[in-house]
């Protein structure tokens, strides 16, 4: 499938048929998120992967009931860390693990500090702005292995929070529930090019 494909054929589902997606798939969609873009590669996510039954039921109503959380096969809950310093840490850890030369870990260094200088009392913001690209990577890397999917924000953050035990730091953003279709994509319907390009 090429990417205008994609694109087009990428729905909003509303209702799966409860089929599991294996393994070995769902391990090349997370890899392909794993890779999406952040600003200074901060990557201020972490996405909890839900497949048991019993959890999602308890998720539902706090779902709007929405039809996707009980019918889908993984549901994955993409959470802002607003920890970046934590990050920032652990980014430049990695690096001089890896020997990359002081000299170049410590401008990145200044740069991920002046950074998180600027966000400081703005963490949730920033964070959240990078989880809506990583949320958008799994629409389209579902789709590119079969796999179709529902961007959806119809839920109560604080609720997930209790229900999952999520530390402070964790906070969920947009959900994506995934699985096969048990309904029909409906035709598209956007703004004309000239409502949006300027
Ligand atoms: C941030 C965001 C939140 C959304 N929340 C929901 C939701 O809670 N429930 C739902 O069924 N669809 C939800 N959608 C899906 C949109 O309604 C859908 O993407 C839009 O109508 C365009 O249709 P399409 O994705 O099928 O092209 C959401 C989409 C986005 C981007």
């Amino acid at each position: 499938m090429d990417f205008k494909e994609l694109i087009m054929g990428r729905y909003a589902t509303k209702k799966f048929d409860g089929r599991k997606i294996d393994d070995e798939t769902l391990d090349q969609i997370l890899e392909m998120v794993r890779f999406s873009p952040s600003a200074l590669n901060i990557q201020p996510w972490k996405i909890k992967v839900i497949a048991d039954n019993d959890l999602k039921a308890k998720l539902s109503p706090a779902s709007m009931d929405q039809a996707q959380i009980k019918t889908c096969s993984h549901l994955l809950v993409f959470c802002a860390n607003t920890d970046l310093k934590g990050n920032a840490k652990k980014l430049v850890n990695g690096l001089n693990a890896a020997g990359i030369p002081q000299e170049n870990v410590e401008q990145y260094q200044r740069v991920l500090d002046n950074f998180i200088n600027i966000f400081a009392s703005n963490e949730l913001c920033e964070a959240q702005n990078n989880v809506f690209i990583a949320a958008t990577t799994v629409l389209y890397a579902a789709k590119s292995v079969g796999v179709d999917s529902c961007p959806m924000q119809g839920f109560d953050p604080k609720a997930y929070m209790e229900i999952l035990e999520l530390p402070s730091n964790l906070i969920p953003t947009i959900i994506v529930p995934m699985g096969y279709p048990a309904d029909e994509q409906m035709p598209k319907n956007r703004f004309p090019k000239e409502e949006i390009f300027f």
